[in-house]
C-alpha cells in the first residue's frame, strides 16, 4: 500500500485522442509567423476518429528530471519551438485560472516536468500524418493534466494553424481575428457532427513519390510572392466563408460541393502563382478532378466534390447514397492492380464527420508507464 508522501511521486497520467480535419475553405498564409495568425478565415470538417486519430499520453511527476517527448515510438526534440509554445501557454493559462480563483488541479504539478508520448493509428508514410491532430491532442491532453478547461483552440493554433480546428467536432470555422496579439484568432463550431449524417468523406491515398514542400514554408513563399493569394484573402474568402456556412447550415450539398472544389482549385492556383511555383497535384490528382467533373456532368447534378491539401492525396465529399457507385467508378478508372508508376491510388477510407478530442478513461490504454517511459508494447 502506498505510504503518505508517496503520492507526491506518483505520476499524474492522462490519455486523450484527437481527430484529423479536412479544410473546405483553405488556410494558406500567415500575417504573424510566431503566433500563427492567418491572412484569412477557414472552415473544415472534423473526421470521425474510428479510422484516423492521434492518441497522446501526458504524465507529470515530481520525480521526473526533465521534459521528454516520444512520437510514434521515437524520442524527439522537446525544444521544438512550437511544442514549447504549447507547453508555455498551457502553464500560463493554468496560472491565470488559479489567479482568477477558478479551482484547478494541484498546482504543484505546474513545476513538474512532463513526459509526452503520442502515436498516430495510421502510417506516417501514407501522407496522412496530421500535425493538426497531433497538436490538438497534445494541447487537449496537457489541459486535462493541468486541470484547465474551456477555450483551448488559441493554444492549439500556436502548435500548427490547422490544429485549432481539430479542437472541435463537426463543422468548424477558424475565425482569423484582427488583433495583433491573436486573442481573437480562434476556432468555433459551426454545426456539430450530428448535423449532416448523410455526409461522407473519402480519403484517397495516392502515391507520393517525392516529399512535397511543407505547408509552413510553402505558405511563407506564397505570402511573399503571390498577388493572387493577397486577392484571395482580401476579396474572395470573406464572401466564400459566409456562403459556405450557409450551405452547411442548410445541408445544401451542391453549393457546399461547388465552393469546396473552387476553393481547392484557387488554393492550388495560388501555389502556382507562388514564385518559384509549388506543385502539390500530380497526374492522378488531375485525373480525379476530371473524373469528378465528368461524373457530375453525367448526372447534371453536383453529387461529388474533391479537395486537395499540400500533397497529392485526394479527399472526396459526397452523400451516403452515392458512395457505392462512385467507389465503383474510381475502381474502374484506377484498378488496384495497375502498377503504372504514377497512376495509382493505393487505398481509400470512408469517413463520417466526427467529434472533437476525447479523454480515454481506460488506464490500460496509457502509452506511458508510471516510470514516465513509453510502455514496452509500443
Ligand atoms: C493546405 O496548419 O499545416 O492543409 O500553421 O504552418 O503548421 P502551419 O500550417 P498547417 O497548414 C495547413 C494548410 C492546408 C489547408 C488547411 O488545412 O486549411
Amino acid at each position: 500500500k502506498a505510504m503518505p508522501g508517496d503520492s507526491m511521486d506518483k505520476p499524474n497520467i492522462v490519455t486523450c485522442t484527437a481527430p484529423v480535419n479536412i479544410a473546405v475553405i483553405k488556410y494558406w498564409g500567415k500575417r504573424n509567423e510566431e503566433l500563427i495568425l492567418p491572412i484569412n478565415s477557414s472552415l473544415s470538417v472534423t473526421l470521425h476518429q474510428d479510422q484516423l486519430k492521434t492518441t497522446t499520453t501526458v504524465a507529470t511527476s515530481r520525480s521526473f528530471q526533465e521534459d521528454r517527448i516520444w512520437l510514434n515510438g521515437k524520442e524527439e526534440d522537446i525544444t521544438h519551438p512550437r511544442l514549447q509554445s504549447c507547453l508555455r501557454e498551457i502553464r500560463r493559462l493554468t496560472r491565470k485560472r488559479r489567479n482568477d480563483g477558478v479551482p484547478c488541479l494541484d498546482l504543484s504539478c505546474l513545476s513538474h516536468k512532463v513526459r509526452i508520448c503520442s502515436v498516430n493509428n495510421f502510417p506516417t508514410a501514407a501522407g496522412l500524418a496530421s500535425s493538426a491532430a497531433g497538436f490538438a491532442c497534445l494541447v487537449y491532453t496537457l489541459a486535462q493534466v493541468f486541470g484547465v478547461e474551456g477555450e483551448l483552440s488559441g493554444i492549439a493554433r500556436q502548435g500548427s494553424g490547422s490544429a485549432c480546428r481539430s479542437m472541435y467536432g463537426g463543422f468548424v470555422q477558424w475565425i482569423m481575428g484582427n488583433q495583433d496579439d491573436g486573442k481573437d484568432s480562434l476556432a468555433q463550431q459551426v454545426e456539430p457532427e450530428t448535423h449532416w449524417p448523410e455526409l461522407r468523406v473519402l480519403v484517397l491515398v495516392a502515391s507520393a513519390e517525392r516529399k512535397p514542400v511543407g505547408s509552413t514554408s510553402g505558405m511563407q513563399t506564397s505570402v511573399e510572392t503571390s498577388c493572387l493569394l493577397k486577392h484571395r484573402a482580401e476579396s474572395v474568402v470573406p464572401g466564400r466563408m459566409a456562403e459556405m456556412i450557409e450551405a452547411v447550415q442548410k445541408k445544401d450539398f451542391p453549393t457546399f460541393a461547388e465552393l469546396t472544389m473552387k476553393d481547392s482549385n484557387q488554393f492550388h492556383a495560388t501555389c502556382l502563382d507562388t514564385y518559384p511555383p509549388i506543385f502539390y497535384l500530380n497526374s492522378v490528382s488531375h485525373q480525379i478532378i476530371s473524373l469528378v467533373h465528368r461524373y457530375n456532368g453525367h448526372y447534371r447534378d453536383t453529387r461529388v466534390a474533391y479537395t486537395f491539401d499540400a500533397g497529392p492525396n485526394a479527399v472526396i465529399f459526397t452523400l451516403q447514397q452515392h458512395v457505392p457507385e462512385f467507389v465503383q467508378v474510381l475502381k474502374h478508372f484506377f484498378p488496384p492492380e495497375t502498377k503504372r508508376e504514377h497512376d495509382v491510388i493505393f487505398s481509400y477510407v470512408v469517413f463520417k464527420a466526427g467529434p472533437g478530442p476525447c479523454v480515454v478513461e481506460d488506464p490500460t490504454q496509457h502509452l506511458l508507464g508510471s516510470d514516465g517511459l513509453p510502455k514496452k508494447s509500443m
